[in-house]
């Protein structure tokens, strides 16, 4: 039986390329994120060598119900899924007091509560298969307080945590969880984080969405709990756990803090 894949915020960035990847690696894809105009295209490009079929459902994944009804999509339409992938995921830049709640919710709902409904969700489908594997897109930003991006940060701590314990529930149950922590990558997400002049992506290596992809996809297959992307990335919280919170916490403040 051919594998399927289901891979969240598929329309651009590191899902986009992770699609590119799992249908390279001969997966059939389940694929989601709002913008169907996004998700067609790719749908045709991928299916257009002949070997794997793609499935679309485009929808808003902070919806609270968007979770149970792609899962009744998969369950409907017949296709196993063997692999999730929960890459769906915005930041917004900015002080916690002068921020949008509007926005901070949907943050909340994206990164957090939709990425375990989903894995709930799942799971009975991927006990099915005898090997299955999730991955989780958390964040370097998962290892020390953001200020200036608190919620995004807190959130990533929750993805990250989250992962680390179920790898460990599942460990016995043949499904590999991982971790995937990129740190700054060239994306849509600093646009609809709105920090293209934070110093995060100034000063720091920046990889490509297609680097990030392929190491997680790697990580992925070969167990790796937490993959962490970029030697500079895989240090920083070995160094950070030997200083005082606060003044890691400091620091990040320096470092996020626009140039202007
Ligand atoms: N770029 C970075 O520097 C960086 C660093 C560390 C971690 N990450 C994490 O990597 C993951 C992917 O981000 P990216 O960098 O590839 O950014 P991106 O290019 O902005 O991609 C985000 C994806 O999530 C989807 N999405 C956003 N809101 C959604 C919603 N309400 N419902 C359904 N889908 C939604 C977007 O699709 P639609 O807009 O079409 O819905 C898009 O496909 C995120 O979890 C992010 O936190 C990114």
């Amino acid at each position: 039986m051919q594998k399927t894949a289901l891979i969240t915020g598929a329309s651009s960035g590191i899902g986009y390329e992770l699609a590119k990847i799992f249908a390279r690696e001969g997966y059939n894809l389940v694929i989601t994120a709002r913008r169907e105009n996004r998700l067609k295209p790719l749908k045709e490009e991928l299916e257009s060598t002949g070997k794997i079929t793609v499935h679309i459902f485009p929808a808003d994944l902070s919806k609270a119900d968007t979770p149970k009804k792609l899962h009744q999509f998969v369950i409907e339409n017949n296709i196993p899924v063997s692999v999730l992938v929960n890459n769906a995921g915005i930041g917004d830049y900015g002080l916690f007091k002068d921020s949008e709640w509007g926005k901070l919710s949907t943050m909340i709902d994206l990164n957090i509560k939709s990425l375990t409904h989903i894995t709930h969700l799942f799971i009975p489908e991927l006990l099915k298969h005898p090997k299955a594997y999730i991955m989780n897109v958390a964040s370097t930003a998962a290892f020390q307080p953001g200020p200036l991006m608190s919620v995004y940060y807190a959130s990533k701590h929750y993805v990250l945590a989250f992962s680390e314990a179920i790898a460990n529930e599942l460990h016995d149950n043949e499904i590999t969880v991982s971790a995937l922590c990129p740190g700054p990558t060239e994306s849509e997400f600093q646009d609809t984080a709105n920090m293209e002049k934070s110093k995060l992506f100034d000063r720091f290596p920046v990889a490509t969405s297609q680097e990030v992809a392929e190491y997680g996809f790697k990580s992925l297959m070969s167990g790796k709990r937490v993959a962490i992307y970029g030697w500079m990335n895989k240090i920083s919280p070995k160094f950070i756990s030997l200083v005082p919170r606060a003044v890691v916490t400091a620091v990040v403040r320096k470092i996020q803090e626009r140039n202007d």
